[in-house]
Parts: structure tokens; sequence; C-alpha cells
């Protein structure tokens, strides 16, 4: 959708009511003509757009997709989600964005997809991507930072996925899995991957791409054990674009308070607080080893704190946590 399209639908979707095609041609500076020709490209969008003689156009009713125009309303962040590239498929938005980070795109720039031919998922796994259900979508950021403190930003990200989700659905009781998994009564309902391209001293961009399983209403039997969805755990169908904009509401004002600190030491309480791992037994497979021990925290500098075996404080940088089997139930 182009700008001055996306701007139309917002305009109307504001006022609720109908708006005179001369307001539009006076608002956007453009002809009665160029006016019409947007309302028609917004309804082989796919939008239902009135057009009565005397009173002009009025929207009566959205898609619920996560397009800039039907996320706006609900964003009051300043920089985040304010440019959306919007596509109904793509193979991974995390790749689309890489490559636009890689081309200049600004920090903020965002990319949505409907659905995803090639969802990627960390350690090579893929993340499956059905359309018209949840969100999947990769934010570019440029951190001045040394590329070193990159890692903390998943665990920032979760903390501010959490935050939104406890806002959409307070009955609900999300969980944060170090690093970058959120849960819902044991199962997976949200993965983050962050992609980064750095040099040690400075970081040239991050992607964070966030996978969000909303309404989705049926999982494959392989995943039925692991994950889950807002709509298989509450029975009720969420606003993608609210979820998304509240997502993005949550993790501006985080990423900035943290780019003015040393590390995550101001939101750890939260971290823990919401920790699925805290105090638990847990082993962690990395790429060559296997580390055993009780969780006591995480650190400010964002990994997970052990007990080790013989008493000393083992802190773990990356790798996949297990929960021991006495705490699943
Ligand atoms: C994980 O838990 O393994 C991370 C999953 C991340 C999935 C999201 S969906 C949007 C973005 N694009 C991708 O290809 N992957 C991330």
């Amino acid at each position: 959708m182009n700008n001055v399209t996306a701007q139309i639908l917002h305009r109307l979707s504001k006022a609720g009511d109908f708006l005179s095609g001369e307001e539009l041609c006076l608002e956007f500076g453009i002809t009665r003509s160029a006016v019409w020709k947007h309302i028609q490209l917004l309804r082989a969008e796919g939008y239902h757009v009135d057009a009565i003689t005397g009173l002009g156009y009025r929207l009566s009713g959205l898609t619920g997709r996560p397009v800039e125009a039907e996320v706006a309303p609900f964003l009051n962040s300043s920089r985040f989600g304010r440019h959306i590239l919007y596509h109904g498929v793509t193979v991974s938005t995390n790749l689309l964005a890489k490559s636009l980070a890689g081309d200049g795109s600004p920090e903020g720039t965002m990319v949505v997809a409907d659905s995803q031919t090639g969802g990627r998922g960390r350690m090579g796994r893929t993340w499956v991507s059905p359309s018209g259900v949840n969100l999947y979508f990769s934010l570019i950021l440029r951190p001045e930072l040394p590329s070193i403190r990159v890692p903390q930003l998943t665990l920032l990200v979760a903390a501010a996925i959490h935050q939104a989700l406890s806002s959409v659905a307070p009955d609900l009781d999300p969980l944060i899995k170090w690093p970058n998994d959120i849960l819902l009564n044991g199962r997976k309902v949200c993965g983050v991957l962050c992609e980064m391209q750095s040099e040690p001293d400075f970081t040239h961009f991050v992607v964070v791409g966030i996978g969000i399983n909303v309404n989705q209403t049926e999982l494959t039997t392989e995943l039925q054990e692991i994950a889950t969805s807002l709509f298989l755990e509450t029975g009720r169908l969420f606003s993608r674009p609210e979820l998304l904009a509240s997502v993005l509401n949550h993790f501006e004002p985080l990423y900035d308070a943290w780019l003015l600190q040393d590390d995550l030491g101001f939101i750890l309480p939260y971290l823990e607080k919401y920790s699925l791992l805290q105090s638990k037994q847990v082993t962690v497979d990395q790429l060559k080893q296997t580390i055993s021990g009780k969780v006591s925290g995480i650190s400010p500098g964002g990994e997970l704190m052990l007990d080790g075996k013989d008493g000393q404080t083992l802190l773990v940088s990356s790798g996949e946590a297990h929960l021991r089997k006495e705490h699943f139930n």
C-alpha cells in the first residue's frame, strides 16, 4: 500500500464516519480523481469503503491485518512502528529486514508479514508461519554500542513482549524462558530471533525478529506438545494490530533506557520475577557441551546464572535451557 493510501485509510479509520471527498482533497493536496483512485486501492486491499454522493467516504470495516494504517491508531511510540513495510507473504521478515538494513534503512524500520514461507527460528530451526492469524515482524535497530552488549537485547525484547501480553490479556500468566521464549502454561507462544552485523567495537545493525502465535486455532500434532497460541489458551481472538503496537509501545522506552545504561540491571527484577527458570534445576545444551545447575538468576550482562555442583556460580551466555523433569508439573 502506498503512503498516501495508508494515510487516507488512517484518516478514515480515525474519523469513524463520513469524510467528504473535498476534505480529503484539501488535506492531502490531491484531486478528487486521485482520492477516488486511493479508495479503489483500499477496496482492492479488502477494505469496505462506503461512497455516498453528498456525504463522501466512510470506512465500514478494518481487515485486522497488521498494516501501518491499522497499527498506527494504537501506537504511542515515537520511532518504532512508524514505518511499516507490510507483505502478504515473504520468505522471512528477518531476511528482508537484514537486506534493508544493509542498504541503509534507518532504525525503527519494520517489516511485517501476514505469512512466511521460510520463517526462521534459533539454531537453524524453522518458524511455522501460517497466514491470517499470527504476528511475524522484524525491527531494524542501530544501537551505538559495542557488539558484546547486543545479546542483552533478546531479554529486553522478551520483557517488552511479556508486558504487552500482560496488558492485552491480563488474565494470562506468561513466563519468560531465558533467553528468548515466552511461554503460556508451559508451551511456547512467542520466540525472538536477533541477528546482527557488527565489528567488535561497532554494531552496524541488529534485526529483532519476533513471532507470536496469536489467533492460530490448530497446531500440528508435532507442535501441540510444545507450542500454543493466545487463542488456544483463552478461546478469544486478539487484534493483531493492537498487540503489535503494544509490543512496540513497551519496547521503545525499554530500549531507550537500555542505551543509557551499562547493562540490563534496571530490568533484572522484572526478568527474574517472570522467569520460568528461576530457582529451577536446568540443563543448558550448548554446541559442544551441556551445563547443569540450579538457576540463581540472570546476570546484568544477560547470562543465566547457575549454582554449579561445587558451589561456584556458572555464567551461561548461550544455549537452549531445559527444565529438569521434576519441574514439569
Ligand atoms: C525462536 O524461538 O527460535 C525464534 C523464532 C523467531 C521467529 C520470527 S517470525 C518473524 C521473524 N522472521 C523470521 O524468519 N523469524 C523471526
